[in-house]
């Protein structure tokens, strides 16, 4: 077959494929909130920002405000309120004592993050709904108590599914230069991507050779507990939200669509609670110098998909974009983004490439 222009995948991929309108249309991210937004458990914030009795963390989830709350006994308990504006606090006389109130469900899962959901009649637990996802790195992040030591937020002209994106697909990889200086080994491009139900996927480990990165040291003396040196794991998880294990530090990031073309993602990074002053330092160091906003990595991947977001705006020409790749699962092999596209057809009830003939 000759070489195909734009025109010509336009006209007949033959392959898979998604439709540029579902990054794109005010309808589609309407119907997100209310169809995929609204009914999934959020990993809302963490258990180690809010230590104390009377502590609370609010977010906002489907346009709806959320507060967590802990309570006696170290139980945490999730509200819909419109009573508290703060990000963050230590004050029960909010809200809690005048009823108004709306009690959400709530669990502390996976690594002492605080989940919940819009959705009163949930029928999954966030076992049930993480679906194995978390099994690969379940001994490093569940032994020992985890602690935030870092936050910070973006908010992107760019649609949420392109940050899904960037941490699903691996072609960009080759847009980060660290990445290519110490990862690209034989091990990396063996990676396989792990389809788990309700659309989620992980990324298997490899070794990563930090010390070939001018400046840069190894990392394996602080590998979290039970993972062996110098490891990278990856869950990606449905809607959106991706989790990162890179040895010595941990990061997780939350989004927030805003609209079709703007999102707010939260990045936090996670040592363990026993670290001496010393080890949480180098663990800083370590999360920072990949994943700060001055670091050799995270400012890349913003980057891309505020490009990205300039390319599919309201109103811009729609186009296919292709996931045909097939490599037996292997790192460049599209199957997590089939299998995320998968699952967001069916919370949507629309077909991805269907040029989003939406039932609204
Ligand atoms: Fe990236």
């Amino acid at each position: 077959m000759p070489p195909r222009n734009h025109k010509d995948w336009s006209k007949t991929p033959k392959i898979e494929y998604i439709s540029s309108l579902i990054y794109s249309e005010q309808s589609v991210y309407e119907q997100e909130i209310q169809n995929i937004f609204s009914k999934v458990w959020i990993p809302m914030c963490h258990s180690s920002e809010m230590p104390n009795f009377g502590d609370f963390r609010t977010t906002q989830i489907a346009l709806k405000n959320v507060v967590a709350v802990r309570f006696e006994n170290n139980v945490i308990r999730a509200f819909l309120t419109d009573k508290v504006r703060r990000p963050s606090g230590n004050d029960l006389s909010i809200g809690y004592h005048s009823g108004v109130w709306t009690e959400l469900p709530c669990e502390v899962r996976h690594g002492g993050m605080v989940w919940t959901t819009l959705d009163q009649d949930n029928p999954m637990t966030v076992d049930q709904w993480t679906a194995g996802a978390f099994d690969c790195i379940a001994d490093a992040i569940d032994a020992e108590e985890m602690e935030v030591f870092h936050y910070h937020k973006a908010i992107i002209d760019t649609n949420y599914k392109l940050w899904h994106d960037t941490n699903s697909e691996f072609y960009h990889d080759f847009m980060h230069y660290f990445n290519r200086v110490s990862g690209f080994n034989d091990e990396y491009f063996a990676r396989k991507n792990i389809p788990f139900d309700n659309g989620h996927v992980n990324v298997s480990s490899f070794t990563v050779n930090y010390e070939e990165y001018d400046g840069f040291e190894d990392r394996g003396e602080l590998s979290f507990p039970n993972l062996p040196p110098n490891q990278w794991y990856m869950v990606d998880l449905f809607p959106g939200f991706n989790f990162n294990l890179r040895g010595s530090a941990y990061r997780s990031d939350s989004v927030t669509p805003l609209g079709p073309n703007k999102v707010l993602i939260e990045f936090r990074g996670y040592g363990l609670k026993k670290d001496t002053p010393e080890e949480r330092q180098t663990r800083i160091k370590h999360h920072n110098s990949i994943w700060g906003p001055f670091g050799r990595n995270l400012h890349e991947d913003l980057i891309g998909v505020a490009g990205q977001g300039t390319t599919m705006r309201p109103g811009t020409e729609p186009r296919n974009i292709l996931h045909g790749r097939h490599e037996n699962g292997t790192i460049h092999d599209e199957v997590g983004m089939r299998h995320y596209y998968g699952e967001w057809s069916k919370w949507m009830q629309v077909d991805a490439s269907a040029n989003c003939q939406l039932a609204v």
